[in-house]
């Protein structure tokens, strides 16, 4: 459905559109289930068959060619194999197309380079090496599109302590950020480290970090050893990235903080913080009322 969408739009601005496929390759990227891409079960790509039926279909159309097949097995993938096997997979694949007269220019790699939030993982160096020559060796083009490896470390959420709490054989640190400001430890257990800005003296304690979010799945970090912290301790949680903001949501009424940018050793608030004004703009508050009209829903649903 998706071929004869970009074929329908190709033929509309009358220009030949080059298209690629994304091959679902069946192969288990061992990451967490809820970012993993690359086996059938998944919604991504499309099988091996399916994939060399497309790249027919397309070579015959008149307003698409092919020039390419991709193939994203997931991300935060820790290990180099199931990226070399996938990169097997697809140069076999477009080999075998070549052998029939479609020759493709490209084979896609994907992302999914993990980061080091315990883990080692491999360097970005190390993963080329083990791609590239495989791709390059039967001639094609290389693309890769890694993500999270690259703009990962780079994000950090700060949020200050509010209280602290014992209950049951736990210590919770209550924060004033939670799982409306950074979803990923909540959604698949992601693992991000947690650094007081100041650290104070003494033995760490293993705390659950909790936000202000009324849902027992809003945590920062579970059963993590920290140094001792107070009510107005500032925390870093690193390795937030991108996903932090745009991940985010008002759920609860928590307004969204502000983004810093810092550069060197200066910093811009390039978003500021939310206000309820931010929360209500956009609402109608005539719309729904006695009175209220059906045009008047539409309009306002529009
Ligand atoms: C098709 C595709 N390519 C690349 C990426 C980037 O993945 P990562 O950020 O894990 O490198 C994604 C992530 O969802 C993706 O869906």
């Amino acid at each position: 459905m998706e071929l004869a969408a970009v074929a329908a739009i190709a033929e509309r601005l009358g220009r030949v559109a080059p298209v690629g496929v994304r091959v679902n390759p069946n192969i288990n990227a061992a990451t967490h289930p809820y970012i993993s891409t690359g086996l059938h079960g998944h919604k991504f790509g499309v099988p091996r068959e399916r994939a060399v039926a497309m790249l027919r279909q397309a070579a015959a159309h008149r307003w698409l060619q092919p020039v390419g097949i991709a193939a994203h097995i997931g991300s935060q993938i820790t290990d180099l194999d199931p990226f070399a096997e996938a990169v097997q997979f697809l140069v076999t694949l477009a080999d075998e197309m070549g052998r029939e007269g479609i020759r493709l220019d490209y084979i896609d790699a994907g992302g999914g380079l993990g980061i080091d939030y315990q883990d080692s993982v491999p360097a970005a160096a190390d993963w080329v090496r083990t791609v590239g020559p495989l791709v390059a060796a039967a001639g094609y083009g290389l693309v890769v599109e890694p993500g999270r490896s690259i703009v990962g470390r780079a994000g950090a959420l700060l949020t200050r302590v509010v209280y602290t709490k014992a209950q049951g054989d736990k210590q919770f640190i209550i924060a004033d950020a939670g799982m409306s400001d950074l979803i990923r430890p909540t959604l698949y257990q992601a693992h991000h480290p947690i650094a007081p800005v100041l650290e104070r003296p003494g033995a760490p304690v293993v705390v659950d970090l909790v936000g202000p979010i009324c849902e027992s799945s809003d945590f920062l970090a579970r059963e993590r050893a920290l140094p001792p912290l107070e009510p107005g301790d500032l925390l870093a949680v690193l390795h937030a990235g991108a996903y932090g903001y745009a991940m985010s949501s008002n759920y609860n009424g928590h307004l969204r903080p502000a983004e810093v940018l810092v550069e060197g050793d200066t910093f811009r608030v390039i978003r500021r913080r939310q206000t309820y004004d931010d929360l209500l703009a956009g609402t109608w508050p005539g719309v729904g009322g006695p009175g209220c009209s059906q045009q008047d829903l539409v309009r306002a649903a529009k």
